[in-house]
């Protein structure tokens, strides 16, 4: 059998060529990885996790309207999803300042904002994601102020989203990073969520007591990932209680 082509590995997933002209399979790696990659380890059951929940996040997205590359869930790691162009920007919706907001602008971790804000960086590794403006992203093209448009509008209706199915299960969204990509329909462009969304790009506490169920425990060592992952999958029903993410295999006597 053929080896299928790998497009691209990044930190936390593998790209391979898809089955049909224009998708591409998403694999979830267990690798995680903090401050630009200097802090990094293996996390068993991560990838696992991170494809089931972004499958329900997209899928969620997909029934209200707001359009996703997401296609379906080929296995336990790996999604089908449409190829799409990156547009190269993270975007950042906060509710509750933390992580970078607070320090650069020294307001207390979890302070309700008065609005959503959404923020931009530039997607380059070697530069450090840094934070740009709409000016920037004019300037240099890497979007149209047609795009900025479709774009802001796409963050609000996600975070909306899924601050509302986070409320439902008790975790309050402090903030969260999308990427966006550009697919043509023939002649037109459309912009659909891209990447993926999971407790790897998103802050989660919990209301009740604060305690932190995304990368946070991993990037400020506050206990095991794979059981904040978890957490966030059982209380949203997308793992069955009592289930790990790494069921092992039983023997029948
Ligand atoms: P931010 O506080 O700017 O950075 P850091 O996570 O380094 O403290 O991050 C805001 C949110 O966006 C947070 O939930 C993490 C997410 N994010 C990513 O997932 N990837 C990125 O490259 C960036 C810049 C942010």
């Amino acid at each position: 059998m053929a080896r299928r082509k790998k497009i691209y590995e990044g930190k936390a997933k593998i790209l391979y060529e898809g089955p049909e002209p224009g998708t591409i399979v998403q694999y979830f790696k267990d690798d995680a990885t903090a401050f630009n990659a200097e802090k990094r380890d293996v996390i068993e059951g991560k990838g696992v996790l991170n494809n089931r929940l972004s499958e329900y996040f997209m899928t969620g997205l997909g029934s209200i309207g707001v359009p996703t590359h997401f296609l379906r869930r080929l296995n336990m790691r790996e999604q089908l999803v449409r190829a799409c162009e990156i547009i190269p920007l993270e975007v950042i919706v906060r509710n509750y300042a933390a992580g970078t907001m607070s320090k650069r602008l020294g307001i207390e971790e979890g302070t309700q904002l008065p609005r959503p804000v959404v923020e931009y960086c530039y997607k380059d590794d070697s530069l450090g994601d840094p934070l740009v403006t709409e000016e920037h992203i004019a300037a240099f093209n890497w979007a149209t102020q047609q795009d900025m448009d479709d774009i802001l509008s796409l963050a609000l209706r996600v975070n909306d989203f899924l601050s509302g199915v986070m409320y439902g299960v008790g975790i309050k969204l402090v903030d969260f990073k999308i990427e966006i990509g550009r697919v043509y329909d023939g002649d037109f462009q459309r912009l659909v969520v891209a990447d993926e969304i999971s407790p790897d790009s998103c802050r989660l506490w919990d209301i009740e007591t604060g305690q932190k169920l995304d990368k946070d425990v991993f990037r400020r060592d506050l206990g095991s990932l794979t059981d904040a992952y978890t957490e966030v999958a059982k209380r949203l029903g997308v793992m069955p209680k009592g289930a790990t993410a790494m069921a092992k295999p039983t023997l029948i006597n």
